[in-house]
C-alpha cells in the first residue's frame, strides 16, 4: 500500500505524513529531505545549486546519514534543493531510490507513505490513495514565520513570504515532474483547518478506501 502526500512548501504535507504513517504503522519517506540534502551538499562545496554536473554528482553520492542533518531544514538549503530538484538528470538519479521504497517498505511495513511535490504522478502514479494539499501563500508563510521566529526571534515576515512565492514559482514552473495534482488525487485546502483536523480528515479517507478494498 502506498499513500502519497503531495503539495507545496509549507502546505503541512510533512507533519501530515509523518502522523499517517504512525497511524498505519507504515514506513515514511520525506523526499524533499533527498533534494535538501543534494543541495546541501553542493552549498558545502563552495558550488552553485543551478550547477548540473555539480549537483547530480552531489545526487550520486548520497548516503543515508546525510540525510540526518538538522541544517538541512534551513531556509537556504530549502532554496537550494529547489533549484537541483528542477534539473532533470537529478531528479531521474533520486527516482529510484524513491521508488524501491515505496515499493519495498523497510522493517517489515505494510505499506509507506511519502511526501512531496511529484508522488502521486511521477514517483508513484499507481498508488492507490493520494493526497494533494494547498493552502494560501499568506497562511504558508504565516506558518512558517511562527516556526523559524522559535529558533530566530530576527526572521522577517516579507523575506519569507517572498521566498515561499520563488519555491513555488520555480517548483511549479519546471519543465520535469512539476507541482501538479494528480486527477485522482483528494484535494485538501488546509488555509481554515488546523493539523488535527486535516489527520482527521485524511484517515477518514484512507479507512473508507480500506472498506471498500475489503
Ligand atoms: O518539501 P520540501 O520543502 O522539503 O522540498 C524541498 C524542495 O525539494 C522543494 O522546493 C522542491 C523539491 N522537491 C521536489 O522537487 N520533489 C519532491 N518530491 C520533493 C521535493
Amino acid at each position: 500500500m502506498i499513500i502519497a502526500i503531495d503539495g507545496p512548501a509549507a502546505s503541512g504535507k510533512g507533519t501530515l505524513a509523518r502522523r499517517v504513517a504512525a497511524a498505519m504503522n507504515y514506513a515514511y519517506l520525506d523526499t524533499g529531505l533527498l533534494y535538501r540534502a543534494t543541495g546541501a551538499k553542493v552549498l558545502a562545496l563552495g558550488g552553485d545549486p543551478d550547477d548540473v554536473d555539480m549537483a547530480v554528482m552531489a545526487a550520486e553520492k548520497l548516503q543515508p546519514e546525510d540525510l540526518e542533518n538538522d541544517d538541512l531544514r534551513r531556509e537556504d538549503v530549502g532554496n537550494a534543493a529547489s533549484r537541483v530538484a528542477a534539473i532533470p538528470k537529478v531528479r531521474a538519479v533520486l527516482l529510484d531510490f524513491q521508488r524501491h521504497l515505496a515499493k519495498n517498505p523497510p522493517g517489515g511495513k505494510h505499506g509507506a507513505v511519502l511526501d512531496g511535490r511529484d508522488i502521486g504522478t511521477v514517483v508513484c502514479p499507481e498508488a492507490p490513495i493520494k493526497f494533494f494539499l494547498t493552502a494560501s501563500v499568506a497562511e504558508r508563510a504565516n506558518r512558517r514565520f511562527k516556526q523559524l521566529q522559535e529558533k530566530n526571534p530576527a526572521v522577517i515576515y516579507e523575506r519569507v513570504l517572498n521566498e515561499l512565492e520563488e519555491r513555488d514559482a520555480r517548483d511549479s514552473a519546471r519543465d520535469v515532474a512539476p507541482l501538479k495534482m494528480a486527477d485522482n488525487a483528494i484535494h485538501i485546502d488546509t488555509d481554515r483547518l488546523n493539523a488535527d483536523a486535516v489527520f482527521n480528515a485524511v484517515m477518514a479517507h484512507i479507512r473508507t478506501h480500506m472498506g471498500e478494498d475489503d
